[in-house]
């Protein structure tokens, strides 16, 4: 093959590249059809170039170096004119963003911290400043952890199959966080101060004020002398801190891990105690429960309860999120529609 084809002829093949390519791309008037030019005159794989480049073999080897000059520079050319096209029937974009700079700039969405999560976060920050720290435990539990050693009475309708998800005999998933309160006491021994924030599991149907997997948020003190005057004066100060200065009411309530028993409420942040929908018009919403510590509890741990006494605290950081924002249906919290939680960023 080579030595089949002469220096002139390929510098006419280079010319005619140069001569036909050059027109071609002065009549493109679209970004398609320079494209379509590109192709044909620069394309890799087929078109001008590659027959140019097969030609190069063909020409006796002294004259290899003026002709691959030649074709390189016709080559540059015809690339300096097609970017030079290009640049000219591209300006409708840059021109508009120009001419009109007051135009939005594109939503773009930003990464935040879901309600809940600012809930438990706050949560735990505010009992952080009073000495707290923050425990866990497991969500496949032992019935007794999860019950038995929450002093819950053997027939206690909670354990039914109905409300807790059995994985097998010995293991439930957690129905709430106080089983690590008897976790934690094994494990230290007083004085203890925590906080055990967790997923926890029941046996419910979705529904406006129901979530079958939900967080919550547990509070344990347990020290010599501790009285029901210190889980008020702290859960007190915790609900001014949370929701900015507030009022909080104790109504008596029963669980069987703690004696006696009570929940607090704060004044509807929505209403201020007028009366609304988020409140069922009664002007107070339940933030958590709580109570002194039932002795048998402390007992199950193996602490000493004549010595030893305290106080704990449940609370729903779903909830608080719910009541906090005015929000109507719990569901909304486990959509992940952006544009619901994109309302809560900051
Ligand atoms: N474990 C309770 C529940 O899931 C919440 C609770 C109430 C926790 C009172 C406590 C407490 O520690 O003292 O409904």
């Amino acid at each position: 093959m080579a030595d089949s084809l002469t220096l002139d002829e390929f510098l006419a093949r280079v010319a005619a590249f140069s001569a036909e390519a050059r027109p071609a791309i002065a009549a493109a008037d679209s970004a398609d059809a320079l494209e379509g030019v590109r192709a044909k005159y620069l394309g890799r794989n087929h078109g001008w170039l590659k027959d140019l480049s097969a030609a190069l073999g063909q020409l006796p080897k002294e004259a290899r170096g003026a002709a691959g000059k030649a074709f390189n520079d016709a080559r540059t050319d015809v690339e300096g004119a097609l970017e030079t096209r290009q640049a000219s029937l591209a300006p409708s974009s840059a021109g508009v963003a120009l001419a009109d700079p007051t135009m939005p700039a594109r939503h773009a969405w930003r990464g935040a911290v879901h309600p809940v999560s600012q809930v438990i976060d706050e949560v735990v920050a505010i009992f952080r400043e009073l000495g707290f720290t923050v425990a866990l435990g497991p969500e496949a539990e032992s019935p007794w952890y999860n019950f038995g050693s929450l002093n819950f009475p053997a027939d206690h309708p909670a354990m039914d199959l109905h409300d807790t998800l059995y994985i097998s005999d010995d293991v439930v998933l957690r129905t709430h966080t106080s089983p690590v309160q008897v976790r934690t006491l094994q494990s230290y021994p007083p004085p203890i101060r925590v906080l055990i924030p967790g997923n926890v599991h029941r046996r419910d149907p979705f529904d406006p004020s129901h979530a079958p997997t939900f967080a919550q948020i547990e509070g344990l003190v347990v020290d010599e002398g501790i009285s029901f005057a210190d889980l008020k004066a702290t859960l007190t100060h915790f609900a001014n801190r949370f929701f900015g200065s507030t009022k909080t009411r104790f109504r008596p309530s029963y669980f069987p891990f703690t004696e006696p028993s009570a929940e607090m409420d704060v004044l509807c942040g929505v209403c201020k105690g007028s009366g609304c929908g988020v409140c069922k018009q009664s002007g107070w919403v339940e933030i958590l429960g709580s109570g002194l510590v039932h002795p048998a509890v402390l007992e199950s741990a193996g602490v000493d309860s004549e010595r030893y006494s305290g106080w704990a605290f449940g609370m729903g950081p779903a909830r608080t999120a719910l009541a906090r924002h005015g929000i109507p249906d719990i569901r909304l919290l486990y959509d992940s529609d952006v544009r619901f939680l994109d309302q809560f960023a900051r």
